[in-house]
């Protein structure tokens, strides 16, 4: 298990390494240096996508890219559930709960943004639960690297399975399945699928969705699922340094 509800302890504040932001691959027809499109073209004229800005819909951050700033926190923030979020997270979480539950699931709101403090205590608490940072890291991000810091990361659960919380087999409940199959027309993706540890650094986490906007989400899903590789980013199985 994990969550907000995790030990709290101090510890001191990990590294912020440098920036590696890698390449990102243009997606068709997208950026601004790829306009060399034939007239006439039918494909629409896409707004390059920004990997890097703490405040972009479709940062990317991971073991090898923190937040810049480290300690970044989101302008504004809306609370769903008493859960906080940014405002565009929050509105297409709404919109996603609201299908649910006409699909018949409730899905309950476990945890959002926390800021660079609050994902300290939890990374450490994990650390001491563990009795090792190799073992934390494989579910908990360190401060400044973790999706909850940009308040576009959300986890969910399953009213009706509350032990499945956090837990791997909120993926097997009715909702976890509702949840994996609807959240990118919503413009959220299952952000640590299975299979893909290798490449995002963590063991897979089917209740934690990251909003991306829904044609970033509409791309990564039919992409096969997995940010970094749709984004054409490093791998990032571990921190840098
Ligand atoms: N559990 C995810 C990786 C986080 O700590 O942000
Ligand atoms: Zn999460």
């Amino acid at each position: 298990r994990q969550g907000s509800s995790s030990p709290a302890t101090t510890t001191p504040s990990a590294g912020a390494p440098s920036r590696s932001s890698g390449s990102p691959m243009p997606a068709p027809s997208s950026s601004s240096a790829q306009q060399s499109e034939p007239s006439g073209s039918l494909e629409p004229r896409r707004a390059a996508r920004d990997v890097d800005s703490a405040d972009s819909p479709t940062v990317v951050v991971n073991k090898a890219r923190p937040l810049d700033p480290v300690d970044y926190a989101p302008g504004s923030l809306e609370s769903v559930d008493g859960v906080p979020l940014r405002p565009e997270a929050a509105a297409a979480l709404e919109d996603l709960r609201a299908e649910a539950a006409a699909a018949g699931h409730h899905l309950t709101v476990l945890s959002g943004y926390r800021s660079y403090g609050r994902q300290q205590q939890v990374y450490a608490g994990w650390v001491s639960h563990h009795g090792s940072a190799a073992a934390a890291d494989r579910i908990s991000a360190r401060p400044g690297h973790s999706e909850h810091q940009t308040g576009l990361a959300v986890d969910l659960g399953d009213a009706a399975s509350p032990d499945c919380d956090l837990d791997a087999c909120f993926g097997t409940t009715p909702a976890g399945r509702w949840v994996a199959a609807h959240a990118h027309e919503h413009g959220f993706v299952v952000r640590y699928p299975e299979g893909a540890g290798q490449v995002t650094g963590f063991s897979a986490e089917p209740w934690h969705l990251r909003w991306l906007g829904a044609e970033a989400a509409a791309q990564v899903h039919a992409g096969g699922g997995v940010v970094e590789t749709v984004f054409g980013l490093p791998d990032a199985p571990g921190y840098l340094g």
